[in-house]
């Protein structure tokens, strides 16, 4: 259970902890977020997020609420509070408080910062031995998606039909047949020739920080990697496909639409990227330079 939340400057018990009716978050969902995973204590990839939280800030011209390195301490001391360990940390920082009107209000409001924590739930073996579900569904989303904002509900929609479907996730498939991403992973496959495809960087993706980490694991081992859109039948026919973020790691995908990928179980090369990834975040390692988009 959490114990504490911070909000706008204070650390409240988690259950009391509030935010005013006009915070523009709330009312407009304008607003961005950040989600970082805490391995052994530490911010996985710190240093990425917050490069990546400066962008969805700047494109949406929300000041800091605080400085990048009061904002490293909060976070620290709402973990210590909270005695997280395994877990993550939420973070949201909206346009602040004001009266409803569209436009930016002209108070110039303090942008709001929440933060939550929460401890990791055990890894689930039985879905990594099986491998996850995915569906395809529609890309509905708007043309920004490289601005991680709150304003979430095609991604909602999206994860609950994958729900109702009994997948795990679902990949939003562009107007011209290509994958864009999952509703909250960034999505991959292995081709045939056994090369590793992702989504290149553009408005259309979240640049996620575990797809550039992974990319980045797969560059020093020599994986041939190819950073391209690539469509649905290309998915069917791949050898491989998996999923990458924050929470997830990284997670083979053994059947999509109801189809297996591949010979239906959770490919190797998938497992052997996990597993790097595993080593990686147990090694507490120099963060990457952050590759964003635009
Ligand atoms: N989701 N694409 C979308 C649309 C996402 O929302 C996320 C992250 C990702 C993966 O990004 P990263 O590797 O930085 O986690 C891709 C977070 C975890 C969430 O909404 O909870």
């Amino acid at each position: 259970m959490p114990r504490d939340a911070y909000v706008n400057g204070r650390f409240i018990p988690h259950g009391q902890a509030q935010v005013h009716v006009e915070d523009r978050g709330y009312q407009f969902a304008d607003g961005v977020y950040e989600v970082i995973a805490v391995h052994a204590g530490k911010l996985v990839d710190e240093e990425p997020h917050l490069d990546r939280l400066d962008h969805s800030l700047g494109s949406l011209k929300i000041g800091w609420p605080m400085s990048r390195a009061a904002l490293k301490l909060k976070m620290r001391e709402l973990l210590r509070r909270n005695l997280v360990r395994e877990g993550i940390v939420y973070l949201q920082i909206s346009r602040g408080v004001a009266p409803r009107d569209h436009a930016f209000p002209k108070s110039k409001p303090r942008p709001a910062l929440v933060m939550t924590t929460r401890h990791a739930r055990a890894p689930n073996r039985a879905l990594l031995d099986k491998g996850a579900a995915a569906i395809t569904i529609p890309d509905i989303r708007w043309q920004r998606c490289d601005i991680k904002s709150v304003s979430l509900l095609p991604n909602i929609l999206g994860k609950q039909q994958a729900a109702e479907a009994g997948a795990y996730e679902a990949w939003q498939v562009a107007a011209d047949g290509t994958v864009t991403e999952g509703t909250s992973t960034n999505a991959w496959i292995v081709t045939k020739d056994d090369k590793l495809v992702t989504r290149s960087l553009s408005h259309a993706i979240l640049s996620g920080i575990t797809r550039l980490t992974v990319l980045g694991l797969a560059g020093e081992e020599g994986l041939k990697i190819e950073e391209r859109p690539f469509t649905v039948d290309e998915a069917r026919a791949a050898r491989e496909a998996f999923l990458t973020s924050t929470t997830s790691f990284v997670l083979p995908i053994t059947t999509l639409d109801g189809k297996p990928v591949g010979d239906g179980k959770p490919g190797a090369l998938s497992m052997r990227l996990r597993d790097f990834y595993l080593r990686y975040m147990d090694a507490e390692p120099a963060a990457p330079e952050a590759r964003l988009s635009n």
